[in-house]
């Protein structure tokens, strides 16, 4: 626990009791995540892997939504599954703000948009009356290129994708948060608008000191937008590190394999190779050593036995024997 670190994942765990033919297995959605994102050092963190990876899990312990089975979640020093009282559980909600995938599911289709964004300033304390909230909110809206006049009194359906995705957005953006926490949250708007909202991420960044955790399983935008990225594949972070070593030079076989199917990073390509875990056997998951033995072209008999440890090598961390001839624990 530190406060010069604004977040700090420690060995989290979630695992899950499923159902269906597997009825009563565990599923590790996230196992033994560790990372570590410093104050005063505002940056885009990029969690990436394909669906099913254990990406939204491990947002949604860091947002509080959901609790870990095991492990630490740190945010300014605080443990964020023992939060204490009424106070910090909103000073928590204030400082870590989310935005999902899909907007339309943010807002209730019967309320009218532009009362989430009041009810943000008036409840978080950000304004004292209706005309306070009014102003902030236009600020907040004119921040992502709308404006209140635009918004008011407008339902959700009324709005365009891209509209309703900016709003939420400006709605995050009223409590002045530290650590913003965005679940694909381009994956459901056109070319352009994505390119915007992630130009806006960056001067969110840069000029706020806004740091951004950026779920995506897309590695071009990543690459596009990002200073670090951890790669996830079935709920272990494989390989973690600055953005233009792990993807111009991927150590781990997988972040390699994902990088073949694209020619090279591109900001205008989208990664298209998208494997769902329905395809997958759910025995493969609960093998024991390395979960991508199987696929791997350097798989030795200890890939299958052993679980892989991190590894720090060239500036990250990966979890690969490969490279196990040098193991340490780090905070990268
Ligand atoms: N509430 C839940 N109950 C059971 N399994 C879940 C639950 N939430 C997620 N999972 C499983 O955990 C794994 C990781 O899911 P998720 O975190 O949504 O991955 P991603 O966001 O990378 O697509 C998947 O196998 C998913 O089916
Ligand atoms: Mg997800």
């Amino acid at each position: 626990m530190d406060k010069n670190k604004l977040i700090e994942v420690k060995d989290l765990n979630k695992t899950f009791i499923i159902g269906g033919r597997f009825f009563g297995s565990k599923l590790v959605a996230v196992n033994k995540a560790n990372l570590v994102m410093q104050q005063g050092k505002p940056e885009i963190f990029t969690l990436a892997g394909e669906s099913g990876s254990g990406k939204t899990t491990l947002a949604r312990m860091i947002l509080g939504i959901i609790e870990p089975t095991s492990g630490h979640i740190y945010y300014k020093g605080k443990d964020v599954t023992r939060l204490r009282g009424k106070k910090e559980r909103e000073w928590f909600k204030k400082e870590v703000q989310p935005i999902f995938q899909n907007p339309f599911e943010a807002f209730n289709p019967l309320k009218r948009v532009e009362t989430y964004l009041f009810e943000t300033a008036l409840n978080f304390g950000i304004a004292k009356n209706k005309n306070e909230a009014s102003d902030i909110v236009d600020e907040a809206l004119k921040s992502v290129g709308l404006s209140l006049s635009e918004v008011y009194q407008r339902y959700p359906h009324e709005l365009s994708g891209g509209q309703v995705q900016r709003t939420c957005i400006a709605r995050a953006l009223i409590t002045r948060p530290s650590l913003l926490i965005a679940d694909e949250p381009v994956s459901m708007v056109d070319a352009s608008l994505r390119m915007s909202i992630l130009n806006f991420f960056h001067k969110l960044k840069t000029d706020y000191g806004v740091s951004i955790i950026y779920i995506t399983h897309d590695l071009a935008t990543a690459y596009y937008v990002s200073d670090r990225i951890a790669i996830m594949y079935r709920g272990y972070i494989v390989e973690l590190g600055p953005i233009e070593k792990v993807l111009t030079n991927p150590l781990h076989p997988y972040t390699q394999l994902l990088l073949d199917s694209i020619p090279k990073p591109d900001p205008d390509r989208r990664w298209n190779k998208r494997i769902k875990l329905a395809d997958i056997e759910v025995k493969e998951y609960m093998a024991l050593g390395c979960k991508f033995a199987n696929r791997c072209k350097y798989a030795t008999e200890r890939c299958f036995k052993e679980e892989p440890y991190d590894v720090e090598i060239d500036g990250r961390k990966v979890k690969c024997f490969l490279y196990s001839d040098k193991e340490v624990s780090t905070t990268l």
